[in-house]
């Protein structure tokens, strides 16, 4: 079965069509520069530019970097705050006369690893972290996906984790991967404590140099990067599409 899927990014918004058996891209993905200001009618246009362009039937599978409850919206750290409240999946399917399936960005990267990726067969406690603009997380237990866990957002010294240790601060002050390193370690070292899972899962673009920086985060849990590296999104969006089809 082939689904096509969307990943609705600050900067792009992404889609390929899917070969939900392999979790494999079955065409080139398509990227458009995400609409400014990045309303829910100018995302849903680009949305429905991006559905155009491929001729997939059947459900489409979305990512949004936001929490997202049965469709909706329910927060906005680093989209357009018009987006609270916003019927996502709804806004979607009268732009493109398609079915949507619509979920968080780090729980579609979660879902893509868990099923085709670095956690694929794993059971027990696994948590994914995505470190780009934000960051982003995902819990699975046992396989099964606790949505919307946001727990990128937990303080730590009275602050919002991502605006500490997120990819776009490390790039922004120009951080040695040492200095960022030590504060992914707090970070993580937080995690383990609330959570003691049996694997972290670390994704987002930078993860393709986790060498550069694993080094210095040291968890009793497993950690590995993540495997499907900036296409986990929309893998991870047709995937959940397939699960609701
Ligand atoms: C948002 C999350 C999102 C993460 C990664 C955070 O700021 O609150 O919903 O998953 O960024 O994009």
């Amino acid at each position: 079965m082939q689904l096509l899927g969307i990943d609705i990014g600050g900067t792009g918004i992404k889609g390929a069509p899917v070969d939900i058996d392999k979790g494999t891209l079955t065409a080139d993905r398509f990227r458009v520069l995400t609409p400014h200001p990045a309303t829910p009618d100018a995302v849903a246009a680009t949305v429905a530019e991006v559905v155009a362009r491929f001729d997939v039937d059947g459900r489409v599978g979305a990512t949004f970097p936001a929490v997202i409850q049965h469709g909706v919206a329910m927060t906005a750290a680093n989209v357009d705050k018009k987006w609270i409240g916003t019927d996502a999946r709804a806004v979607f399917e009268a732009a493109t006369k398609k079915s949507f399936t619509v979920l968080n960005d780090a729980d579609a990267a979660g879902v893509a690893e868990m099923t085709y990726g670095a956690g694929k067969d794993r059971k027990g406690v696994v948590v994914m972290v995505t470190l780009g603009t934000g960051i982003g997380t995902a819990v699975f237990v046992d396989g099964k996906l606790v949505p919307n866990t946001e727990l990128g957002h937990i303080e730590i010294n009275g602050k919002d984790a991502e605006t500490r240790a997120s990819e776009l601060v490390r790039e922004r002050e120009g951080f040695s991967f040492r200095k960022w390193g030590k504060r992914l370690n707090r970070y993580f070292q937080t995690l383990e404590a609330l959570l003691s899972p049996d694997l972290f899962i670390v994704g987002g673009g930078i993860s393709k140099k986790s060498e550069k920086f694993f080094g210095f985060i040291h968890t009793r849990a497993q950690l590995v990067p993540a495997q499907l590296l900036n296409e986990a999104g929309i893998v991870g969006a047709a995937a959940a599409a397939a699960a609701e089809s």
